[in-house]
């Protein structure tokens, strides 16, 4: 029998495509969306949906209940941008609801968790070349100390008592069928838009600045695949590092270029350049390629294709 799957924050950037990959896969009465928002009109009609707020530890446990929920993806946090702006609140909603899951599956409600963390775990003092999955972790933002901490608590509920939570360092994530959700690497969605719209892009990030990033199938893939793999290949409890592409605004404009001549990009960065430059700008992924047989599939000229492509036909631009 399919697993019934509970997803919190479901609307955003990764949840919304990822409800619809699991509804397609697993059919759609098994996997229950949940936000304090509603999603779009595709994701709305795909299956059933509930209003929660992921801070509520009741909320959460009665739709576990109601639904006789096995695995629950916990999708909804603040952002590193928009936790910069709020501090407080992001580390309230990305700790209370996290603990709520893991709490969840510390009293047997729910059998397996999955949590997302990010390369905003590291910081200015991480070596930032091929930056290895066990390293100097000292994240100078709200929100990578938010996903440090959580890691930390991911192991510790795993080896003390046994909750099976497996969880991916994503990269910064590009999708053209929903938007982000106020990251440091928006601008590498917003400029496909912007080039498509109007030919012309003002980068808040330098030209030089590179970052670790991934075309959104690519991140789901990895994500559904860590969560069908054996409990006993899945040998890193708190994040996994998970690597794709890495490139600068220069290079991605020039991507761009080969489809858009006319395309012109400009600079002028704001305060998300500073968390930008605390970040890696290339993961080593190997222990994910190892224990769990990641592969990318999406190179950044596929990406752009697929970007421009997608971004005509869903928003008719
Ligand atoms: N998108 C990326 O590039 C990226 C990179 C690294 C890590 N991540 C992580 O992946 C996860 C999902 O990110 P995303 O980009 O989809 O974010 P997003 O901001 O697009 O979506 C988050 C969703 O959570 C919902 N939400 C907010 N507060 C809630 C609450 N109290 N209760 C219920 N729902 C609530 C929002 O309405 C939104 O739909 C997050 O943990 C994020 O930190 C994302």
């Amino acid at each position: 029998m399919a697993s019934k799957i509970l997803i919190i924050g479901a609307c955003g950037q990764i949840g919304t495509e990822l409800t619809m990959a699991l509804r397609e896969k697993q059919g759609k009465d098994n996997i229950i969306a949940c936000d304090i928002r509603e999603g779009s009109k595709e994701l709305m009609a795909s299956g059933p949906f509930e209003i929660a707020d992921a801070t509520n530890y009741h909320q959460i446990e009665d739709l576990v209940i109601q639904y006789d929920i096995d695995e629950v993806y916990l999708m909804a946090a603040m952002l590193s941008a928009t936790a910069e702006k709020f501090p407080m609140k992001g580390w309230a909603l990305n700790m209370d609801s996290l603990f709520h899951v893991l709490n969840l599956a510390k009293d047997g409600k729910v059998s397996k968790v999955f949590w997302p963390s990010s390369i905003a775990v590291f910081g200015p003092t991480t070596p930032k070349q091929n930056t290895p999955q066990t390293t100097i972790m000292e994240p100078t933002t709200v929100y990578g100390i938010s996903k440090q901490a959580g890691e930390r608590w991911c192991e510790y509920y795993h080896r003390k008592f046994g909750v099976d939570v497996r969880s991916i360092r994503y990269p910064g994530l590009i999708s053209y069928k929903t938007l982000p959700g106020g990251g440091t690497t928006d601008y590498a969605v917003e400029i496909y838009h912007e080039a498509l719209k109007t030919e012309k892009y003002t980068s808040f990030l330098k030209e030089d600045t590179e970052l670790p990033m991934m075309f959104m199938d690519d991140a789901i893939r990895a994500t559904i695949s860590l969560m069908e793999a054996p409990a006993e290949n899945v040998k890193i409890r708190s994040s996994y590092n998970l690597s794709a592409l890495n490139f600068t605004p220069e290079t991605l404009a020039a991507s761009i270029q080969k489809h858009i001549p006319d395309f012109e990009i400009s600079y002028d960065p704001d305060f998300r350049q500073a968390i930008a430059d605390s970040w890696p700008s290339s993961i080593d992924d190997s222990a994910a390629r190892q224990d769990w047989g990641w592969r990318h599939e999406f190179d950044l000229e596929k990406m752009t294709s697929q970007m421009l492509e997608g971004i005509k036909e869903v928003h008719h631009v």
